[in-house]
């Protein structure tokens, strides 16, 4: 373990504090005490909640299979045109009724649709939020190669598994993965589409007013940028990604109607220096895809392009650090880990890493949806 990860690391308790803690989950463990806890209102009520919430862990893969069917034959699509009943449904989606059933009822106990009385099946809000939201569709259908990565999951934390979920998306190996005009369109849709959240929350975290140029370093095609340049009239802009990758964005600055105050630059961090002339630079969802070594070299870069007063803002899904949460560590973590080529990271080893490539006043403002990015920023002061 190296040093920055130690900085992450929560206080050892104290001795008998350990021997009490360690006495209490094995009286937890022992089926005496369950039973015992099971007879009194107030420990009955802990233990049938605890029970629930063991019970959803259990059963979170046929969740996520319901949820995956539900996307891929294009459920949320249809109730949104109209309320139907399950033999309409059946017949549009090709599955038989009797099996349908199954799935529109475990859809329902999702919160995903809602049985109304005349037996036709509606969208609820959550549901509805699977239309509406923005690339989440997409990042629900390919799931299906994580799950193919993590079948076995003990192989895949010994690291046995040669995982798959890199080849879709190319990119982080580098220039020369992602050089196919297709697959870079695809997934450059993909992360175009399940940015605009993103956008919104490091938008609504972090102000851009004060600065003249925002360069965004693998900022794909140009979607971040745009989301800012339509948030603030007078900045300026420029755009740094692979050469496969930005031509895509010159369309979207024109549409957006912001081209006039946009340059394109292409190039690899990992080959070349970043070109100089912008007061803020932004990574977004960048760092994660890439080892520390890499990311170590990637932020001094950017320090070496910033002028003296001149901001690095960081903003993706990050770890929780000391207290693992759920988005962060019990899923990103191990996508990262199925990418093979970097980690998730908590804001605590990436303000170490900014401070170690000579950043200052390294802050982590909180954003509204830590499941959506986290968002860490610093300064070159000299
Ligand atoms: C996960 S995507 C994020 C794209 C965009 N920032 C977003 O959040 O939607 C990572 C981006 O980094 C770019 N990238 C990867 N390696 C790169 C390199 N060596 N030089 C420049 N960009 C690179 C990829 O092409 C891709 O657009």
């Amino acid at each position: 373990m190296t040093e920055q990860h130690m900085t992450d690391l929560p206080e050892p308790l104290p001795r008998g504090a350990v021997k009490t803690s360690r006495r209490f989950t094995r009286l937890i463990a022992s089926r005496a005490f369950q039973r015992w806890a099971a007879r009194f209102p107030f420990t009955r009520r802990m233990v049938r909640s605890e029970g629930e919430a063991m019970f959803d862990l259990v059963a979170g893969f046929c969740h996520s299979q319901l949820l995956q069917a539900f996307v891929r034959l294009k459920m949320p699509q249809l109730l949104l045109k109209q309320e139907m009943s399950a033999a309409a449904i059946s017949e549009e989606i090709d599955v038989p009724l009797d099996r349908l059933q199954v799935l529109l009822a475990g859809c329902t106990a999702l919160g995903l649709i809602k049985r109304r009385r005349a037996g036709r099946y509606a969208l609820t809000t959550r549901g509805a939020a699977l239309a509406g939201v923005p690339g989440l569709s997409g990042m629900i259908d390919h799931h299906e190669i994580l799950y193919l990565d993590l079948a076995d999951p003990v192989a895949f934390f010994r690291g046995h598994v040669e995982t798959e979920l890199a080849e879709f998306w190319p990119y982080v190996f580098g220039a020369k993965g992602a050089t196919d005009p297709r697959t870079v369109a695809q997934y450059s849709q993909l992360m175009a589409d399940s940015l605009v959240l993103v956008a919104e929350d490091t938008l609504d975290a972090i102000g851009f007013g004060s600065a003249h140029r925002v360069m965004d370093v693998g900022g794909g095609t140009g979607a971040f940028l745009t989301a800012i340049g339509l948030a603030y009239p007078d900045l300026s802009l420029t755009l740094f990604d692979l050469p496969a990758v930005v031509p895509a964005a010159r369309d979207r600055f024109e549409a957006a109607g912001i081209q006039n105050r946009t340059e394109i630059i292409p190039g690899s961090f990992r080959d070349e220096g970043l070109p100089d002339g912008a007061d803020l630079i932004s990574l977004v969802r960048v760092l994660y895809d890439h080892s520390d070594e890499t990311v170590a070299d990637l932020l001094r870069s950017v320090y070496e392009a910033l002028p003296p007063g001149g901001r690095v803002v960081i903003s993706e899904p990050m770890t929780g650090g000391v207290v693992p949460h759920r988005a962060g560590d019990a899923y990103f973590a191990l996508y990262c880990m199925a990418m093979r080529t970097g980690r998730a990271r908590s804001a605590v080893e990436i303000s170490d890493l900014l401070r170690g490539a000579g950043f200052a006043d390294v802050k982590a403002p909180s954003t509204r949806r830590p499941f959506i990015t986290s968002v860490v920023t610093g300064v070159r002061l000299d």
